[in-house]
């Protein structure tokens, strides 16, 4: 992945956590395969998330709850092999780190060897604190998730909800960073409470739904790029249209095949 002439590019874990003191933002945007992956890696993004998201945007699942250890490391491998520059962070999927520390090390570790990715991301601040550590410890680096989980979604009982408990969502940012994470995504809190967080902690923090306070931003790929069914969050904003592209093009494609209008002479052999 890494050669001498990039390597003054290449984003480590020190290097993501450093820019925070020197003031630099971070970028952050899922990926799931090679293609999607190389090309925001070349637009020059700090980090790609192997997000559970997977499971909804991609397999077409309505929660991230199915997504499997193996299915995650079948698309991390992917991301990795298209990604030169990029910090690649894989989420840990439901169930595959909740049962215990050791679980949790043994499933962290199979997605760093197998795949060649940096980091995993977990769902959890105080409640997975112990996790955390073990897995710290264990020199698997580590990205702690607060706020809204979507992994909790048959606790919360739907996936869209602000979270609010101002002490909950300290406590576990918190507790995320005392127990060895490297930075802290909080998704869809309240600006204000992101602000505070993150003027509290040393580690960066990411926000999707959290405000312009944080030290970096996370989005889901399909959703800035236009490419998702209706889901228009607030905090969303949109960078292209691609979802009218791509329909416009295949409706064309269509269309000139069943003219005839393609292949015309030019695209065939004689
Ligand atoms: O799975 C994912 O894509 C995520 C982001 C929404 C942060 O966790």
């Amino acid at each position: 992945m890494a050669d001498a002439a990039n390597e003054g590019r290449l984003m480590t874990v020190p290097r993501f956590v450093a820019a925070k003191a020197e003031g630099r933002r971070l970028v952050m945007l899922t990926a799931y395969d090679a293609l999607w992956a190389g090309l925001f890696d070349q637009a020059g993004v700090d980090a790609i998330l192997v997000g559970d998201t997977v499971g909804m945007v991609v397999q077409g699942h309505d929660t991230t709850l199915p997504v499997t250890l193996d299915e995650m490391i079948y698309h991390a491998k992917m991301v990795v092999r298209g990604t030169r520059n990029a910090l690649v962070v894989v989420d840990m999927p439901f169930m595959s780190f909740q049962v215990s520390p050791e679980q949790a090390i043994t499933n962290a570790g199979r997605i760093l060897k197998e795949t060649g990715a940096s980091a995993v991301k977990l769902e959890g601040g105080e409640y997975q604190a112990e996790t955390i550590r073990a897995l710290s410890r264990a020199d698997i680096p580590v990205i702690a998730h607060v706020g809204m989980k979507p992994q909790s979604i048959r606790m919360l009982g739907g996936m869209s909800r602000i979270q609010r408990d101002e002490e909950r969502l300290r406590i576990d940012a918190r507790s995320a960073e005392e127990a060895g994470a490297f930075a802290v995504v909080l998704e869809l809190i309240p600006r204000g409470i992101a602000d505070e967080i993150t003027q509290e902690l040393s580690i960066p923090t990411i926000g999707i739904g959290a405000g312009g306070g944080c030290d970096g931003q996370v989005l889901v790929n399909q959703d800035m790029l236009g490419l998702g069914n209706g889901f228009n969050p607030k905090f969303l904003k949109r960078y292209a249209d691609l979802r009218s592209q791509v329909l416009e093009a295949v409706s064309h494609y269509a269309e000139d095949v069943r003219t005839g209008a393609f292949p015309g002479e030019e695209h065939s052999h004689d």
